[in-house]
This record gives C-alpha cells, sequence and structure tokens, in this order.
C-alpha cells in the first residue's frame, strides 16, 4: 500500500464552542485555540478537525450553515482563520475543515431565493415536492424527530430536510449545485488547509421518492466527480461520515484506486447498545464479545482496499468512559484502556476534546438542563408518545449529545479556564479535579498515556501496518490482539472490566517492561497472570532486548 502521511497521524477533534474563549462572551473561539496549539503540540497530534465555524444561525450549533466563506462573529473573523491555518501550520499541525454539503441553513442566499418561487433559478437547487392527497409526500423521517418534510406554505409544496427543518437538503442531482460546492472546497483547498472531515456524506446520493437516504446508486459518482474536481489535485486526508458503512461499503469509498476519499468513520461499534431495529434512545448492555467482533472485522476487512478511522468519541456521541467504562472508581484505569486498544489498532485515530484528560459525561435532572436540538426533539416526541420523563431522561444521559459538548476543561477555577464569562453550557462541577492543569503535572495521567501513544505509533511502523489477529474471541470479558509486522509481535491485552480476570493465553513466556501500560506491573508471566480491573498492556513478544 502507498504509505500517505495521513496513515501516520492522529487527529484532534475540536468543538469550537466549547474548546477555549478569548473574550468571555462565553462562547469558543479561534483566537481560543491558536491559544492553546502549543498544549496540542504538546500532545503530538499532527491534526485538527475543526467543527463547523461558519456563518450559522446555530439551529443545530453550526451543522446548519447559511455561509461556507465566511466565520461566525462568535468565532472570530477570515483573518483569526487564516492565522489559525498559519500557526498551526508552523507547529506541523494540519486543519481539517467540516464539509457540510448535504444542506444547507434555510438562512442561506440559496435557501431563501429558491423558497420564492417555483420559478427561481434556485429553486432546484433543494428537493420539492408536490402535497400527495393533501398530505407529505411519504413518510420519511428525519433524524431529528418527525416528517423529513415540512411544507413551504407560499409555494404550497413540501421541501426535503433530514435533519431539523431548518436544514433544507441539497439537491446534488443538479449539476450546479455540484459545481458550487467544489467551487467552495477549492476556496478552503487555496487557503492551505489539510482536507475534509465530510459531513453525512453518504446521503448527497439520496433517492427521496424510493425512500433511499443513504448509500444511493450516485454517490460513488459524485465522489470521484468531488475528487476530480477538488482535492484530488491536493494531498489531502479527507474522511467521510458513514453511518451505514459496512467494511464492503467503506472500500468503495477509501480505495485508492477509486480515487474518491482517504477513509470513513465507520459506525457498527457505536450502535451495539442499542437495541436490534430500535433507535439510538433504545438502550441494551453492550456485549464485549459483540464489539470485539465487530472491531476486529474492520480491522481485517479492509486490508489493502481501504483505510480505517479509528474512533470511540466525537461531538454527537457520549463519553466513552461512562459510557462503556466506569467514570467513577476506575475513571483512569479504564480511559486508559479505551486510549491503548484504540490507538494500538490499524488506522488513524482520532482523539476528541478532553478524551486525552478522560473527561466524563454530565448528567441531567430536567430537559430545562439540555441544549442540543435531537435531544429537545426526541424528549417532546416520546413525551407525546406516553414514554415516561425518567426513562427519557434515562436515555438521554446514556447517549445525548450534550454530554460531548460541555466546555474543555482547562483548571478548577469557576469556569474550568474556558472562559472569563458565563459559559454557553455549564461546565461540569467535576472540572475541580478532573482538568488539563491537574493532568499535566501528573506523569500517571491520562494525558501521557495518550501523548506516549501518539509517539509509540510515530516510532513503530508496527503501530501503522502491522497486520492484526484477535485472542480470546469468545472470552466475555479480555480484549485481547497481535499486531505483527516485519518480524515483530506485540500483543495488546486488556480486561474490559471492572472485576479481576485470568489471563488464559497460549503465549506462555515471562516479559519484563510492557510498551505501555495502565497499572504498574514489573513483570508480565505470561502463563500465570491475573489482570486487575481494565488493567491493560502491550508488550513485545520477541524481544531484542529488555526495553
Ligand atoms: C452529523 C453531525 O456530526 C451532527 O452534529 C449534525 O447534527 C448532523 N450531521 C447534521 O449535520
Amino acid at each position: 500500500m502507498q504509505e500517505k502521511w495521513w496513515h501516520q497521524s492522529v487527529v484532534y477533534q475540536i468543538y469550537p464552542r466549547s474548546f477555549q474563549d478569548s473574550d468571555g462572551d462565553g462562547i469558543g473561539d479561534l483566537q481560543g485555540i491558536i491559544s492553546r496549539l502549543d498544549y496540542l503540540e504538546n500532545l503530538g497530534i499532527d491534526v485538527i478537525w475543526l467543527s463547523p465555524v461558519y456563518q450559522s444561525p446555530n439551529d443545530d450549533n453550526g451543522y446548519d450553515i447559511s455561509d461556507y466563506q465566511d466565520i461566525h462573529p462568535d468565532f472570530g473573523t477570515m483573518a483569526d482563520m487564516d492565522e489559525l491555518i498559519e500557526e498551526a501550520k508552523k507547529r506541523n499541525i494540519h486543519i481539517v475543515m467540516d464539509l457540510v454539503v448535504n444542506h444547507t441553513s434555510d438562512e442561506h442566499p440559496w435557501f431563501i431565493e429558491a423558497r420564492k418561487s417555483k420559478d427561481n433559478p434556485y429553486r432546484d437547487y433543494y428537493i420539492w415536492r408536490d402535497p400527495v392527497d393533501g398530505k407529505e409526500p411519504n413518510d420519511l423521517r428525519s433524524a431529528f424527530s418527525g416528517s423529513a418534510w415540512q411544507l413551504d406554505e407560499e409555494t404550497g409544496q413540501y421541501f426535503l430536510h433530514l435533519f431539523s427543518k431548518r436544514q433544507p437538503d441539497l439537491n446534488w442531482e443538479n449539476e450546479t449545485v455540484r459545481q458550487e460546492v467544489y467551487n467552495m472546497m477549492n476556496f478552503w483547498i487555496d487557503k492551505g488547509i489539510g482536507g475534509f472531515r465530510m459531513d453525512v456524506i453518504d446521503l448527497i446520493g439520496k433517492l427521496p421518492d424510493q425512500k433511499i437516504t443513504g448509500n444511493g446508486p450516485k454517490l460513488h459518482e459524485y465522489l470521484q466527480e468531488m475528487n476530480r474536481e477538488s482535492f484530488g489535485k491536493a494531498d489531502l486526508l479527507t474522511v467521510g461520515e458513514t453511518w451505514g458503512a459496512t467494511p464492503e461499503i467503506a472500500k468503495l469509498y477509501s480505495n485508492p484506486a477509486r480515487k474518491e476519499l482517504s477513509m470513513v468513520f465507520q459506525f457498527e461499534h457505536v450502535g451495539l447498545d442499542q437495541q436490534e431495529g430500535k433507535d439510538k434512545w433504545d438502550l441494551k448492555e453492550l456485549s464485549i464479545p459483540e464489539l470485539k467482533k465487530v472491531l476486529s472485522k474492520w480491522q481485517v476487512s479492509l486490508d489493502n482496499e481501504g483505510w480505517n478511522s479509528l474512533f470511540w468519541n466525537n461531538h454527537d456521541l457520549p463519553r466513552i468512559v461512562s459510557r462503556w467504562g466506569n467514570d467513577k472508581e476506575y475513571r483512569i484505569e479504564s480511559a486508559k484502556m479505551f486510549a491503548i486498544l484504540l490507538h494500538m489498532m490499524k488506522g488513524t485515530p482520532y482523539i476528541f476534546q478532553g478524551e486525552e484528560i478522560g473527561m466524563t459525561n454530565y448528567p441531567l435532572k430536567d430537559i430545562s438542563e439540555a441544549n442540543d436540538i435531537e435531544t429537545l426533539n426526541m424528549y417532546y416526541e416520546r413525551l407525546e408518545e406516553g414514554y415516561r420523563k425518567e426513562e427519557i431522561i434515562e436515555s438521554i444521559n446514556a447517549k445525548g449529545r450534550d454530554n460531548a459538548r460541555r466546555p474543555m476543561q482547562w483548571d478548577d477555577s469557576e469556569q474550568a479556564g474556558f472562559s472569563a464569562g458565563m459559559s454557553w453550557l455549564p461546565v461540569h462541577p467535576n472540572h475541580k479535579e478532573i482538568n488539563v492543569s491537574e493532568s499535566l503535572a501528573d506523569e500517571q495521567s491520562i494525558f501521557y498515556c495518550y501523548k506516549k501513544l501518539i509517539q509509540l505509533r510515530k516510532e513503530n511502523p508496527i503501530v501503522i501496518y502491522g497486520s492484526y489477529t484477535l485472542l480470546l474471541e469468545d472470552d466475555p470479558n479480555i480484549f485481547a490482539y497481535i499486531r505483527a509486522y516485519e518480524g515483530k509481535r506485540w500483543l495488546v491485552c486488556a480486561n474490559f472490566s471492572e472485576k479481576v480476570q485470568n489471563l488464559q493465553l497460549t503465549e506462555k513466556q515471562s516479559i519484563n517492561y510492557p510498551i505501555i501500560q495502565n497499572y504498574s506491573r514489573k513483570q508480565y508471566d505470561l502463563a500465570d497472570l491475573t489482570l486487575e480491573p481494565y488493567e491493560t498492556f502491550v508488550v513485545d513478544l520477541n524481544p531484542e532486548k529488555e526495553i
């Protein structure tokens, strides 16, 4: 496989509203990010994926864009953006922009024009249908509850919105729309960015009349065209958000021979604690063997025909340490377990802000504390459907998007060092104990575990290109695998439980010194090892010399 710079990179996702405020308005901004670049350089990351900073009425916190080539004043100016790209470059950090082109805001000038009349030149930029029997054209649903069709009273037609009704879907069948998008992408490429994270990109080939949303027939044709017309000329990282991807589908996107994207985010593991056929709010307990099966399938099946992205967290997901770990007595151990398990895999790892210090979910007592549109819409819909309040709040606390969007915890001061004013979303009270300042001062912190993992990736091709073999497939608690490369073999082993577990491996050697660990054990006698809660380690199975 031809080597690429992004094979060796680690990406750090910034949710700008919540990262660092520089002007005291309670909202994070670009100057705030610039002021924290040294921190990110110290962590060792290579790329920042910046969630949207464009002009937006903020119906969906910036994922509803009204001008793709301008910066929201909450975040600063285009001059600040140029400075961020420049300052990041000085530290060998690339900036990856969020590309949200399945839909725009209803305040985008294209939509303002489009809704004026049926014969407006911009009408066909969006997807319009006549009512059927005085109602919606069909029963397609929005990801944010309710129908995906909204009646435009003025013109008497419905427009499609797969997200909020203030996020009308663009009509990708219209060639001019596609050209507008590519021109806009080239504007950003010319600024020297490192690539694009493509929001719900699997939806752009939709056929709404057939109720096909993901993986439509023309999807890959569009992506190949996009590649030709924009980033194909440059050496960029492109990652598509593709909720419905299987490994076979992921190869269509990321096989270098097809000239589409560098990689995709797959979400199969994310869905494992949700009931079959229901939605994300219908919880079920995670099965560790299932998780191992899914992640291992992705590790082995892309082979040389694609590339994985590796993640536990993002701005749409709850904090992994709260969700599948133990964010109380084993917060540090379990956070490190997740880090080691993921960063020793093959693919490009993504860290979501605060993950590197083990930030946790923020449980709500009442819906009045929620901010996110998805959460709010679901709450009121389910109340109407007869669910109990407590039951809905329980789902929100487990899965709601506000969990990840609480301000970054920099120190133990009143607003956690995030802002000199009142934060737009209250800071988590546990910032008194969990914060960057503490983490930097403690050699054993989660931060230094991440830093070491990033370094290991840079120094050891086995981490980047080694093969992957799962061990103890059916073990209900142990997650163990071997990476192998040019005669080297590394064993990665984790007790994915809060009880001690006996390890039964076929490997019998006794190894002094681990490559990385989350308990300070001196010797790993593989023939006879009892692992502590969440204990995780990596050892070289054929060390030439003791490290
Ligand atoms: C996926 C984004 O990650 C999410 O935050 C957003 O709400 C939807 N796409 C719609 O843009």
